[in-house]
Protein backbone atom coordinates (compact mmCIF):
# COMPACT_ATOMS: atom_id res chain seq x y z
CA UNK A 1 0.00 0.00 0.00
CA UNK A 2 1.33 3.57 -0.76
CA UNK A 3 2.14 5.46 2.06
CA UNK A 4 -0.96 7.16 4.22
CA UNK A 5 -0.62 10.72 5.04
CA UNK A 6 -3.08 10.38 8.14
CA UNK A 7 -3.05 14.00 8.87
CA UNK A 8 -4.39 15.40 5.75
CA UNK A 9 -6.57 12.64 5.28
CA UNK A 10 -10.46 13.91 4.40
CA UNK A 11 -13.86 12.05 4.48
CA UNK A 12 -13.21 10.09 1.18
CA UNK A 13 -13.79 6.56 -0.15
CA UNK A 14 -10.16 4.84 0.72
CA UNK A 15 -10.22 0.55 -0.37
CA UNK A 16 -8.81 -1.09 2.29
CA UNK A 17 -7.84 -4.52 2.43
CA UNK A 18 -11.05 -6.10 3.22
CA UNK A 19 -15.20 -5.87 3.92
CA UNK A 20 -17.34 -8.62 5.30
CA UNK A 21 -21.13 -9.30 4.10
CA UNK A 22 -23.87 -11.47 5.60
CA UNK A 23 -26.58 -12.61 3.37
CA UNK A 24 -29.98 -12.75 4.55
CA UNK A 25 -31.75 -16.06 2.90
CA UNK A 26 -34.75 -18.13 3.24
CA UNK A 27 -35.93 -16.04 6.50
CA UNK A 28 -32.71 -16.60 8.10
CA UNK A 29 -28.75 -15.19 8.29
CA UNK A 30 -25.84 -17.13 7.05
CA UNK A 31 -22.17 -16.90 7.91
CA UNK A 32 -20.40 -14.25 7.93
CA UNK A 33 -18.39 -13.72 4.69
CA UNK A 34 -14.67 -11.54 4.01
CA UNK A 35 -14.49 -10.43 0.57
CA UNK A 36 -10.87 -8.43 -0.58
CA UNK A 37 -13.09 -6.96 -3.32
CA UNK A 38 -14.99 -3.94 -3.38
CA UNK A 39 -17.94 -4.43 -6.30
CA UNK A 40 -20.77 -6.38 -5.38
CA UNK A 41 -22.99 -8.32 -7.64
CA UNK A 42 -26.80 -8.28 -7.12
CA UNK A 43 -29.98 -9.05 -9.35
CA UNK A 44 -30.46 -6.37 -11.29
CA UNK A 45 -34.69 -6.08 -10.06
CA UNK A 46 -32.97 -5.53 -6.41
CA UNK A 47 -35.32 -3.78 -4.33
CA UNK A 48 -32.48 -2.01 -3.18
CA UNK A 49 -31.81 -0.78 -6.52
CA UNK A 50 -35.11 0.59 -7.44
CA UNK A 51 -37.35 1.24 -4.33
CA UNK A 52 -34.82 2.52 -2.14
CA UNK A 53 -34.92 -0.33 0.37
CA UNK A 54 -31.57 0.66 1.69
CA UNK A 55 -30.52 1.69 4.68
CA UNK A 56 -26.66 2.50 6.26
CA UNK A 57 -25.01 3.36 9.55
CA UNK A 58 -22.21 5.05 10.40
CA UNK A 59 -19.80 4.75 13.49
CA UNK A 60 -15.80 5.40 14.00
CA UNK A 61 -13.09 3.57 15.66
CA UNK A 62 -10.21 5.51 17.22
CA UNK A 63 -6.48 4.66 18.47
CA UNK A 64 -6.03 5.64 22.02
CA UNK A 65 -1.87 7.00 23.05
CA UNK A 66 -2.37 3.58 24.85
CA UNK A 67 -2.10 1.37 21.59
CA UNK A 68 -6.14 0.16 22.49
CA UNK A 69 -8.73 0.51 19.51
CA UNK A 70 -12.26 2.27 21.05
CA UNK A 71 -15.22 1.94 19.07
CA UNK A 72 -17.74 4.11 20.17
CA UNK A 73 -21.24 3.61 20.85
CA UNK A 74 -21.20 0.36 18.49
CA UNK A 75 -24.86 -0.53 20.45
CA UNK A 76 -26.67 2.27 19.41
CA UNK A 77 -25.91 2.16 15.68
CA UNK A 78 -26.75 -1.52 16.11
CA UNK A 79 -30.12 -0.75 17.22
CA UNK A 80 -30.92 2.36 15.01
CA UNK A 81 -29.94 0.15 12.21
CA UNK A 82 -32.54 -2.42 13.36
CA UNK A 83 -35.15 0.58 13.45
CA UNK A 84 -34.02 1.67 9.70
CA UNK A 85 -34.72 -1.90 8.65
CA UNK A 86 -38.11 -2.30 10.56
CA UNK A 87 -39.72 0.96 8.99
CA UNK A 88 -38.46 -0.14 5.35
CA UNK A 89 -39.39 -3.22 6.12
CA UNK A 90 -35.93 -4.84 5.73
CA UNK A 91 -34.67 -8.26 7.47
CA UNK A 92 -33.13 -6.77 10.80
CA UNK A 93 -29.37 -7.48 11.91
CA UNK A 94 -29.44 -9.01 15.32
CA UNK A 95 -27.15 -6.56 17.45
CA UNK A 96 -24.72 -9.97 18.20
CA UNK A 97 -24.17 -10.16 13.94
CA UNK A 98 -23.88 -6.15 14.06
CA UNK A 99 -21.16 -6.19 16.75
CA UNK A 100 -19.18 -9.36 15.37
CA UNK A 101 -19.10 -7.62 12.12
CA UNK A 102 -18.10 -4.31 12.76
CA UNK A 103 -15.41 -6.36 15.46
CA UNK A 104 -14.37 -8.30 12.27
CA UNK A 105 -14.03 -5.42 9.81
CA UNK A 106 -11.80 -3.40 12.05
CA UNK A 107 -9.42 -6.26 13.05
CA UNK A 108 -8.83 -7.54 9.46
CA UNK A 109 -8.28 -3.71 8.32
CA UNK A 110 -5.71 -2.66 11.28
CA UNK A 111 -3.72 -1.42 9.71
CA UNK A 112 -5.58 1.20 8.19
CA UNK A 113 -6.91 2.43 11.80
CA UNK A 114 -4.93 5.98 12.26
CA UNK A 115 -2.15 6.93 14.37
CA UNK A 116 -2.97 8.57 18.34
CA UNK A 117 -1.56 11.72 17.16
CA UNK A 118 -2.99 12.01 14.04
CA UNK A 119 -6.33 12.71 15.18
CA UNK A 120 -7.83 11.03 12.21
CA UNK A 121 -10.07 7.51 12.67
CA UNK A 122 -11.25 4.90 11.25
CA UNK A 123 -15.08 5.20 10.13
CA UNK A 124 -17.21 2.23 9.62
CA UNK A 125 -19.76 2.25 7.23
CA UNK A 126 -22.12 -0.18 7.15
CA UNK A 127 -25.07 -0.89 4.86
CA UNK A 128 -28.51 -3.34 4.60
CA UNK A 129 -30.25 -3.39 1.47
CA UNK A 130 -32.93 -5.50 -0.39
CA UNK A 131 -31.05 -7.94 -2.79
CA UNK A 132 -34.32 -10.13 -3.85
CA UNK A 133 -36.10 -9.71 -6.92
CA UNK A 134 -39.12 -7.62 -6.98
CA UNK A 135 -41.06 -5.34 -9.64
CA UNK A 136 -44.20 -5.13 -7.88
CA UNK A 137 -43.66 -2.60 -5.26
CA UNK A 138 -43.38 -4.52 -2.33
CA UNK A 139 -40.41 -5.95 0.57
CA UNK A 140 -37.67 -8.06 -0.64
CA UNK A 141 -37.34 -11.76 0.63
CA UNK A 142 -33.46 -11.08 0.60
CA UNK A 143 -31.42 -8.68 2.03
CA UNK A 144 -27.11 -8.29 2.09
CA UNK A 145 -25.73 -6.91 5.25
CA UNK A 146 -22.16 -5.37 4.42
CA UNK A 147 -19.89 -3.51 6.32
CA UNK A 148 -16.85 -1.71 4.60
CA UNK A 149 -13.90 0.81 6.52
CA UNK A 150 -11.73 3.46 5.39
CA UNK A 151 -9.72 5.92 7.64
CA UNK A 152 -10.86 9.67 7.41
CA UNK A 153 -9.97 13.43 8.63
CA UNK A 154 -12.58 15.49 9.29
CA UNK A 155 -16.33 15.93 7.30
CA UNK A 156 -16.38 19.46 6.41
CA UNK A 157 -13.01 20.73 4.86
CA UNK A 158 -12.63 23.42 7.42
CA UNK A 159 -12.05 20.45 10.52
CA UNK A 160 -12.75 22.53 13.83
CA UNK A 161 -13.41 25.62 12.30
CA UNK A 162 -17.02 27.70 12.11
CA UNK A 163 -18.37 26.69 8.85
CA UNK A 164 -21.02 28.91 7.22
CA UNK A 165 -24.42 27.10 5.92
CA UNK A 166 -27.39 28.18 4.38
CA UNK A 167 -30.93 27.83 4.74
CA UNK A 168 -33.80 27.74 1.92
CA UNK A 169 -37.36 26.54 1.47
CA UNK A 170 -36.98 25.48 -2.38
CA UNK A 171 -36.10 21.36 -0.86
CA UNK A 172 -37.26 19.39 1.39
CA UNK A 173 -35.05 16.26 3.13
CA UNK A 174 -37.53 14.40 4.49
CA UNK A 175 -41.82 14.45 5.06
CA UNK A 176 -43.37 15.09 7.90
CA UNK A 177 -44.85 11.71 8.34
CA UNK A 178 -41.76 10.58 6.26
CA UNK A 179 -38.68 8.61 6.78
CA UNK A 180 -36.15 11.16 8.09
CA UNK A 181 -35.67 9.58 11.76
CA UNK A 182 -34.60 6.32 10.02
CA UNK A 183 -30.98 6.55 8.31
CA UNK A 184 -32.24 5.22 4.72
CA UNK A 185 -30.46 5.91 1.38
CA UNK A 186 -33.74 8.16 0.10
CA UNK A 187 -32.93 10.87 2.39
CA UNK A 188 -29.75 11.82 1.08
CA UNK A 189 -31.14 11.17 -2.31
CA UNK A 190 -33.67 14.10 -1.35
CA UNK A 191 -30.91 16.01 -0.15
CA UNK A 192 -28.34 16.06 -2.98
CA UNK A 193 -30.19 19.08 -5.37
CA UNK A 194 -30.23 21.26 -2.06
CA UNK A 195 -26.55 19.94 -0.88
CA UNK A 196 -24.77 21.03 -4.11
CA UNK A 197 -26.76 24.61 -3.89
CA UNK A 198 -25.52 25.08 -0.86
CA UNK A 199 -21.59 23.65 -2.13
CA UNK A 200 -21.98 26.35 -5.32
CA UNK A 201 -22.69 29.46 -3.20
CA UNK A 202 -19.81 28.44 -0.99
CA UNK A 203 -21.56 27.07 2.18
CA UNK A 204 -21.04 23.81 3.84
CA UNK A 205 -24.11 21.91 3.99
CA UNK A 206 -27.74 22.52 3.98
CA UNK A 207 -29.59 23.54 7.42
CA UNK A 208 -32.91 21.79 6.28
CA UNK A 209 -36.51 23.47 7.91
CA UNK A 210 -39.38 21.37 8.59
CA UNK A 211 -40.95 20.91 6.02
CA UNK A 212 -44.50 21.00 6.88
CA UNK A 213 -44.67 24.68 7.79
CA UNK A 214 -40.94 25.84 7.20
CA UNK A 215 -40.93 27.64 10.82
CA UNK A 216 -38.71 25.01 13.13
CA UNK A 217 -35.37 24.46 12.07
CA UNK A 218 -34.42 20.47 11.36
CA UNK A 219 -31.50 19.30 10.90
CA UNK A 220 -28.31 19.79 8.80
CA UNK A 221 -27.77 17.84 5.43
CA UNK A 222 -25.72 15.07 7.24
CA UNK A 223 -25.71 16.20 10.94
CA UNK A 224 -28.12 17.40 13.68
CA UNK A 225 -28.09 21.07 15.10
CA UNK A 226 -27.49 22.55 18.41
CA UNK A 227 -27.50 26.03 19.81
CA UNK A 228 -26.32 27.68 23.18
CA UNK A 229 -27.28 30.40 25.18
CA UNK A 230 -27.98 31.03 28.38
CA UNK A 231 -25.99 28.12 30.08
CA UNK A 232 -28.07 25.61 27.93
CA UNK A 233 -27.56 23.36 24.93
CA UNK A 234 -30.71 22.98 22.83
CA UNK A 235 -31.13 20.75 19.85
CA UNK A 236 -34.70 20.68 17.88
CA UNK A 237 -37.02 17.78 18.68
CA UNK A 238 -38.79 16.64 15.79
CA UNK A 239 -39.99 13.46 13.76
CA UNK A 240 -38.20 14.53 10.55
CA UNK A 241 -34.69 14.72 12.49
CA UNK A 242 -32.20 11.67 12.34
CA UNK A 243 -31.76 10.62 16.23
CA UNK A 244 -28.11 11.46 16.19
CA UNK A 245 -26.04 9.30 18.69
CA UNK A 246 -23.33 12.32 18.99
CA UNK A 247 -26.26 14.76 19.66
CA UNK A 248 -26.79 12.00 22.39
CA UNK A 249 -24.09 12.13 23.98
CA UNK A 250 -23.52 15.79 24.00
CA UNK A 251 -26.44 16.13 25.69
CA UNK A 252 -25.06 14.19 28.48
CA UNK A 253 -21.55 15.95 28.95
CA UNK A 254 -23.29 19.08 28.27
CA UNK A 255 -25.40 18.26 31.31
CA UNK A 256 -22.47 16.75 33.47
CA UNK A 257 -20.81 20.04 32.40
CA UNK A 258 -23.68 21.83 34.36
CA UNK A 259 -25.31 23.44 31.26
CA UNK A 260 -29.26 23.05 31.09
CA UNK A 261 -30.84 20.87 28.59
CA UNK A 262 -33.35 21.11 26.32
CA UNK A 263 -34.44 19.14 23.39
CA UNK A 264 -37.67 20.60 21.91
CA UNK A 265 -39.32 22.72 18.90
CA UNK A 266 -36.92 26.11 17.98
CA UNK A 267 -38.62 28.63 15.75
CA UNK A 268 -36.05 29.95 13.15
CA UNK A 269 -36.18 33.36 14.88
CA UNK A 270 -34.99 32.45 17.68
CA UNK A 271 -31.29 31.43 16.63
CA UNK A 272 -31.18 34.72 16.66
CA UNK A 273 -30.90 34.65 20.06
CA UNK A 274 -28.01 31.49 20.06
CA UNK A 275 -24.45 32.57 21.41
CA UNK A 276 -23.24 29.57 19.54
CA UNK A 277 -24.51 27.13 17.24
CA UNK A 278 -22.77 23.78 15.86
CA UNK A 279 -23.65 21.02 14.04
CA UNK A 280 -22.79 17.41 15.58
CA UNK A 281 -22.46 13.76 13.98
CA UNK A 282 -20.15 11.15 13.68
CA UNK A 283 -18.37 12.28 10.41
CA UNK A 284 -19.04 15.69 11.62
CA UNK A 285 -18.08 15.29 14.85
CA UNK A 286 -19.11 19.06 16.15
CA UNK A 287 -18.40 21.58 13.46
CA UNK A 288 -19.36 24.88 15.11
CA UNK A 289 -21.32 26.85 12.85
CA UNK A 290 -20.04 30.36 12.04
CA UNK A 291 -22.75 32.04 10.04
CA UNK A 292 -26.13 30.74 8.96
CA UNK A 293 -27.34 33.03 5.98
CA UNK A 294 -31.28 32.08 4.91
CA UNK A 295 -31.27 32.76 0.83
CA UNK A 296 -34.89 33.52 0.57
CA UNK A 297 -34.84 36.02 2.80
CA UNK A 298 -31.79 37.07 2.75
CA UNK A 299 -31.21 37.50 6.77
CA UNK A 300 -27.90 36.39 8.09
CA UNK A 301 -27.92 34.88 11.21
CA UNK A 302 -23.70 35.26 12.89
CA UNK A 303 -22.55 33.28 15.31
CA UNK A 304 -18.51 33.73 15.17
CA UNK A 305 -17.12 37.15 13.79
CA UNK A 306 -13.70 36.32 14.50
CA UNK A 307 -13.49 32.62 12.66
CA UNK A 308 -13.15 30.71 16.01
CA UNK A 309 -15.20 28.34 17.41
CA UNK A 310 -17.22 29.01 20.62
CA UNK A 311 -15.98 28.00 24.33
CA UNK A 312 -19.44 25.87 24.53
CA UNK A 313 -18.36 24.21 21.24
CA UNK A 314 -14.74 23.90 22.22
CA UNK A 315 -15.22 22.36 25.81
CA UNK A 316 -17.54 20.03 24.14
CA UNK A 317 -15.56 18.66 21.40
CA UNK A 318 -12.57 18.01 23.14
CA UNK A 319 -14.52 16.22 26.15
CA UNK A 320 -16.16 13.93 23.31
CA UNK A 321 -12.81 13.92 21.32
CA UNK A 322 -11.11 12.76 24.89
CA UNK A 323 -13.37 10.06 25.38
CA UNK A 324 -13.50 8.63 22.50
CA UNK A 325 -9.14 8.33 22.36
CA UNK A 326 -9.46 7.15 25.73
CA UNK A 327 -7.79 10.28 27.29
CA UNK A 328 -10.20 10.61 29.61
CA UNK A 329 -12.38 7.84 31.48
CA UNK A 330 -15.11 6.36 29.97
CA UNK A 331 -17.50 6.65 32.75
CA UNK A 332 -20.92 5.62 30.65
CA UNK A 333 -19.12 2.63 28.80
CA UNK A 334 -19.48 4.29 25.85
CA UNK A 335 -16.79 2.87 23.77
CA UNK A 336 -16.29 -1.17 22.80
CA UNK A 337 -12.54 -1.98 23.49
CA UNK A 338 -10.17 -4.02 20.96
CA UNK A 339 -7.23 -4.59 22.88
N1 LIG B 1 -28.30 13.62 10.83
C1 LIG B 1 -28.06 13.05 9.65
C2 LIG B 1 -28.99 13.35 8.53
C3 LIG B 1 -26.96 12.20 9.49
O1 LIG B 1 -26.71 11.63 8.31
C4 LIG B 1 -26.12 11.94 10.58
C5 LIG B 1 -25.00 11.01 10.45
O2 LIG B 1 -25.05 9.89 10.84
C6 LIG B 1 -26.40 12.56 11.79
C7 LIG B 1 -27.49 13.40 11.88
C8 LIG B 1 -25.54 12.32 12.99
O3 LIG B 1 -25.83 11.11 13.60
P1 LIG B 1 -24.71 10.33 14.42
O4 LIG B 1 -24.25 11.27 15.46
O5 LIG B 1 -25.41 9.17 15.00
O6 LIG B 1 -23.65 9.98 13.48
C1 LIG C 1 -22.18 9.92 9.53
O1 LIG C 1 -21.90 10.89 10.23
O2 LIG C 1 -21.82 8.78 9.81
C2 LIG C 1 -22.96 10.07 8.33
O3 LIG C 1 -23.52 9.11 7.93
C3 LIG C 1 -23.04 11.39 7.69
C4 LIG C 1 -22.84 11.39 6.22
C5 LIG C 1 -21.49 10.94 5.79
C6 LIG C 1 -23.95 10.79 5.48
Amino acid sequence: MNEIDWSSLSFSYTKTDYNVRCYYRDGKWGELEVHSSDQVSIHMAATGLHYGQEAFEGLKAFKGKDGKVRIFRLEENAKRLAKSAEGIMMAEVPADLFAEAVLKAIKLNERFIPPYETGASLYIRPLLMGTGAKVGVSPADEYLFMIFVMPVGPYFKAGFKPTNMMITRQFDRAAPQGTGHIKVGGNYAASLRSGEMAHEKGYSAVLFLDSKEKKYIDECGPANFFGIKNNTYITPESHSVLPSITNKSLVQLAGDMGLKTERRPILLEEIETFEEAGACGTAAVISPIGQIDDIDTGKSYVFSKDGKPGAVCEKLYNKLRAIQYGDEPDTYGWNTIIE
